[in-house]
């Protein structure tokens, strides 16, 4: 029996630096240890063994557990150092890895162009004024001396709303509403969006606007001409030409519309400015004095200028775009170009 103990022993503790991991450290304890382990076995012929042997043998058994738990619990603390080091090691932090950029954004490129109209006139003297972009016919038609008749008012232009509400079709009605409540000197500008039935490769159905308004006792239309042409040196180039070609607008008595020099054939005439050498960007003219009547303005001491300009048509000359719907379709890959 005493031969059967310390081949055990042996056994143990060779079996003991083989354990690589804390469960088999555990079945171990257990094939040797257990209940039904082979120590304990032998351990139960005890009985068997002369009177003489069995203090001999009962020592040598707590020799071999004390040993065992010694080097059990070493080996323990041993496992579970290594255990953490590994777990430590798999999910580490390679802090030398260059880090994830976040997505950088900026502005839209309309957005960008009617921020530059606005800086223009705001440093020329010009205030921001702004107003719903759901109107009434009266501010966006009637106030603006356009009768019912006009083909401005016509379905195919105007979203209608329900209860004589509709989208405003320009940035114009924002003028009356700013007059109301205010008396002259007037000088503003109205950036915002406008909305019209319309879609194709220059018209789509929302759209931007930069109204604006002078009003004062003594304002020309020479100081009209020389504001714009100002603007439009600013925005497109001092060797840029304008020119003011008679039209027709409601709300403004005598009106013009004015074309810039084609900045991409410079005057010679190219498919972007129709063989013309010239492109239009805006509407403008001189108070009718029925608008004036309209918010109570006295037509006879205040004179004024008003003018508006699409603001996708400039993006449009900046940027080259051939189709400004392009402008609404959220193509990231086509918006960071600007
Ligand atoms: N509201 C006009 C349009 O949308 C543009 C315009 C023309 C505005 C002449 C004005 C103006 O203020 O005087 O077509």
């Amino acid at each position: 029996m005493q031969e059967e103990l310390k081949q055990i022993r042996h056994e143990v503790l060779a079996k003991l630096k083989q354990v690589q991991t804390l469960d088999a450290l555990e079945s171990l304890r257990i094939q040797y240890f257990g209940r039904n382990g082979k120590l304990t076995t032998v351990m139960k012929g005890m009985g068997k063994l002369s009177k003489a042997e069995r203090p001999i043998v009962g020592k040598l058994a707590n020799q071999i557990r004390a040993e065992w738990s010694e080097a059990f619990e070493q080996t323990t603390q041993e496992l579970h150092r290594q255990q953490q080091a590994q777990q430590l090691a798999e999910e580490s932090v390679d802090i030398t890895l260059p880090g994830r950029k976040p997505a950088y954004g900026k502005a839209h490129p309309v957005t960008q162009t009617l921020e530059r109209i606005t800086s223009i006139f705001t440093q020329m003297g010009f205030q921001v004024a702004t107003g719903p972009e759901v109107e009434t016919d009266y501010y966006n038609f009637d106030a603006l001396n356009t009768p019912a008749d006009h083909p401005a008012r016509d379905l195919h232009d105007t979203f209608y709303l329900t209860d004589g509400y509709l989208l405003r079709t320009h940035t114009s009605p924002v003028q009356i509403r700013v007059m109301e409540r205010q008396q002259p000197p007037v000088r503003i500008i109205v950036p915002g969006k406008a909305y019209r039935v319309d879609y194709d490769v220059s018209h789509t159905p929302m759209f931007h606007q930069v109204e604006g308004l002078l009003v004062d006792t003594h304002v020309t239309f020479s100081e009209l001409k020389g504001i714009l042409a100002s603007f439009v040196w600013q925005m497109f180039g001092a060797e840029t030409q304008t020119r003011f070609r008679p039209h027709f607008f409601p709300f403004t008595e005598p009106s013009a519309e004015v074309d810039i020099s084609c900045t991409v054939c410079v005057g010679a005439g190219c498919r972007s400015c129709g063989g013309t050498g010239w492109i239009e960007i805006l509407g403008a003219g001189a108070v009718d004095p029925e608008v004036f009547s309209a918010v109570g303005y006295d037509a006879e001491q205040v004179t004024g200028f008003a003018f508006g300009m699409g603001v996708e048509r400039i993006a449009n000359l900046q940027f080259r775009i051939p189709d400004i719907r392009t402008f609404y379709e959220n193509d990231l890959r086509f918006l960071q170009q600007f």
